[in-house]
Order: structure tokens, then C-alpha cells, then sequence
């Protein structure tokens, strides 16, 4: 299974997005947009998990307590190397705390943690193909004014199979671990 572990959004961000991302699609190609049900905020990236790992996984993230942790949507932007357009999520000391216990939870069961900084972020789409850098370029100038979204606390983070198609990945939830204020 090629697992990951990420943050849903709330309902009403997920409008606020589905609307921004309606006005800023076009007829132009070289972009594959990500659908609402697959938005989510990426912890940690865990990759192909056999069923030994994947017991340790749920046993040690099941261990791992946190309150509530508030989620505030920012810019729109793009990583140009990777072809991706996002919506960049705030780093809250909450937010990477949380990060920061879900990478020592997964360690524990062998789990390699990311070397790069984390920065939290909602794929919107991915740019395809040879006019990669270009429908980039052109879907940035179409962003006139940066949106405002709801902020929310999120109140469970979820465990996530990601499988793959030539029509793009699914995400399934394969677990939920709730963040209780008094747990
Ligand atoms: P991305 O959206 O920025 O590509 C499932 O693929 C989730 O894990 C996505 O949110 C993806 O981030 C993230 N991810 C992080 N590292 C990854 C990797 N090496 N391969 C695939 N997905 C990765």
C-alpha cells in the first residue's frame, strides 16, 4: 500500500477552494486539476507499507495525542520544479508540532523522516507534459488578488492509501486518529 499520512479540509474551505479553483481552470491544457475529495494537507509521505509496518504504524499514531490544531489557508503559489499549484497552508507552531509527532511516531516503525523543511500546502493541480513550466506561468497571471479562506481547527488527522492510475492517484482513507482537546 502506498500510504500517507495528511489533514482534511473543513467543508467550508473546501467550497472557498472549489470556487477559486472553478474561476482559475481554463480550456487550456498541460494541467490536471485535483479534485475536492482529494484535497488534504500532507504530513509525511510514507510510500509503499507492507502489513507488518502498516500494524506498527496504526499501533504507534493511535499512541500519539494532540489537541485541536488550527489550519489557515495563505497565497496561492507553485513549486516550479515539481509542476505543482497549490494553496499554501500557515506554519503554526501547532501545525509542525503535529508534523513533528507523526514523524517520530512513524520513525519508530522504521519510517524515514523528510530531510526538507516542511511546508504545508493544498496540491490544487499539477502542470503535464513539455509546456510544464509554461501553463504555470499562465495560470499565475490569471490570479488577480489573493483569496481570503475560512480558518478551521482540524480535529482529526487521517492515514491515507494512495493509489495510482493513468487518470491520476485516488486517495482512500484507510484510518482516522481524532485530536481531542482533553485527551
Ligand atoms: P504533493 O501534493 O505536493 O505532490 C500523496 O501523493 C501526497 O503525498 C501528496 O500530497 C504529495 O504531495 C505527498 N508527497 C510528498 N512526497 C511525496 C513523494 N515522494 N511521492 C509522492 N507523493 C508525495
Amino acid at each position: 500500500m502506498r500510504l500517507f499520512v495528511g489533514i482534511p479540509l473543513a467543508a467550508a474551505v473546501i467550497g472557498e477552494l472549489a470556487a477559486v479553483s472553478a474561476r482559475l481552470k481554463s480550456t487550456q491544457g498541460g494541467l490536471r486539476w485535483a479534485t475536492p475529495e482529494s484535497w488534504h494537507v500532507t504530513l509525511q509521505f510514507l510510500g509503499n507499507t507492507g502489513p507488518e509496518k502498516y500494524s506498527c504504524l496504526v499501533a504507534r499514531l493511535r499512541e500519539l495525542s494532540s489537541p485541536p490544531v488550527p489550519v489557515r489557508l495563505e497565497a496561492l503559489g507553485c513549486f516550479d520544479r515539481a509542476g505543482i499549484f497549490f494553496a499554501g497552508v500557515g506554519l503554526t507552531p501547532e501545525l509542525l508540532s503535529l508534523q513533528q509527532r507523526v514523524t517520530a511516531a512513524t520513525a519508530l516503525c522504521g519510517f524515514v523522516p523528510e530531510t526538507r523543511p516542511f511546508h504545508p500546502h493544498i496540491t490544487l493541480a499539477r502542470s503535464m507534459g513539455q509546456a510544464r513550466g509554461q501553463s504555470l506561468r499562465e495560470l499565475q497571471t490569471r490570479i488577480r488578488h489573493q483569496p481570503a479562506f475560512t480558518s478551521f481547527a482540524a480535529t482529526e488527522f487521517l492515514l491515507y492509501e494512495s493509489l495510482l492510475s493513468p487518470a491520476g492517484s485516488r486517495y482512500e482513507i484507510r484510518e482516522r486518529f481524532p485530536l481531542l482537546s482533553c485527551p
